[in-house]
């Protein structure tokens, strides 16, 4: 641990009254569940196959392990992370939109990780299951403070689902090159990033972090940092995807066959509940107020990446979500309430249209 997690300053322990429900949120949910399910309905009349209502394309599906070490600090050797060990781990790279467009389009890059084998008390609704899964997208904050904005862009989005696909990449071309004028001057736009702005980088280079959970006795957000020196390498790595409309899997195909990857789980625990909220996913905690410690090492040997077959295992046949998890990594805060029944709703359509069994 470094010297300013030494220093850092006493974490917030986890009680329930860290939440407050707003009395909208259940209309928030039926909405979002239906502007989901017309999203994803849209796109499996257009293709006959059902897809994720949103991330419904994967870059990079992976098979790895998550490693847990001995010696972690009382107050990171929590829930999962209290017991040293390894586990089998799923790994999916994807992007957010409902369709599978054209890479040029460059978007946020989403990560989502599957531990197996995993024991403890469960959150409720995951009973059945013994798997811990964490989802992340490469930016620091989610694009809206909570769920009601979320519909709100969301239901802008469904509108154009599946339409204008070449509109959608000049534009994305037009938006890059503003964001890259915003990074110039020191800034970056998560709402431009969001509609196609995102730097044509590679995607295994990025870090991938977001909204907060149940930290056993605390509360933390987490960050997945790639640090193997070949993944390191690529942070800035720019992609050069003419006339390759799936050139940014072809690149993570073409890395993962000779190289593999290893990650680090961090965790950034919440020690000041004003400056670090449950409830506004749109604040980022402050690092210089609690760091990133690493609770886990994640790690994939040269592997193909991607293949049809392995579409059909990790793309068909796995659902993941922040709700299949253990009590004690329980997802915390409006956003992440909201995605209880909207994960559910689309991993249950797709399953049931493509005749696929889950495995959660
Ligand atoms: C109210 C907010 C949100 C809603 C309604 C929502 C909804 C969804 C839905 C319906 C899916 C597809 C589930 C499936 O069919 O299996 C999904 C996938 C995903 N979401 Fe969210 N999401 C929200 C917020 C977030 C946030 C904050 C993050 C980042 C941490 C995130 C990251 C992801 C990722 C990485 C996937 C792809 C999972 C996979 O590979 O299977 N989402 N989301």
């Amino acid at each position: 641990m470094n010297d300013t997690a030494m220093h850092a300053r006493t974490p917030v322990r986890f009680d329930p009254s860290v939440e407050t429900e707003r009395e909208d949120e259940a209309q928030t949910q039926i909405e979002l569940v239906a502007t989901l399910r017309e999203m994803a309905q849209t796109m499996a009349e257009h293709t006959g196959h059902a897809m994720r209502a949103v991330h419904a394309k994967s870059h990079g599906l992976l098979h790895a392990e998550l490693v847990v070490p001995e010696g972690l600090p009382p107050e990171y050797a929590q829930g999962l992370f209290a017991t040293p060990g390894r586990h089998r781990a799923a790994m999916r790279l994807s992007t957010p939109p409902a369709e599978v467009l054209d890479d040029r389009i460059s978007l946020p890059r989403g990560m989502a990780l599957k531990v197996f084998d995993v024991e403890g008390e469960r959150v409720e609704g995951s009973e059945d299951h013994t798997t811990q899964d964490f989802l992340f997208v490469d930016g620091p904050v989610f694009v809206a403070p909570d769920a009601r904005g979320f519909l709100r862009s969301l239901k802008l989005l469904a509108a154009t689902t599946d339409r204008a696909p070449t509109g959608k990449l000049l534009l994305s071309g037009v938006l890059q090159s503003i964001e890259k004028l915003i990074e110039v001057a020191g800034g970056s736009s998560a709402k431009l990033v969001a509609l196609g702005a995102h730097p044509l980088t590679h995607p295994l280079g990025a870090t991938f972090t977001q909204v907060p959970i149940r930290f056993g006795d605390h509360i933390a957000k987490l960050q997945l940092a790639p640090v193997s020196e070949a993944l390191v390498a690529l942070e800035k790595t720019e992609l050069h995807l003419d006339g390759k409309p799936d050139g940014t899997r072809e690149a993570v195909m073409d890395f993962l066959r000779t190289h593999g990857g290893e990650w680090e789980l961090r965790a950034q625990l919440c020690v000041d509940l004003e400056r670090m909220p449950v409830e506004d996913a749109s604040v980022e905690w402050p690092q210089e107020l609690s760091p990133f410690v690493t609770v886990a090492r994640v790690l994939a040997a040269p592997q193909p990446g991607w293949s049809e077959e392995l579409s059909r295992e990790m793309d068909d046949g796995m659902a993941f979500s922040p709700w299949q998890a253990l009590a004690a990594h329980r997802p915390l805060g409006g956003v992440m309430r909201a995605r209880k029944a909207a994960y559910a709703a689309s991993s249950e359509f797709r399953s049931e249209r493509n005749g696929c069994p889950l495995h959660r």
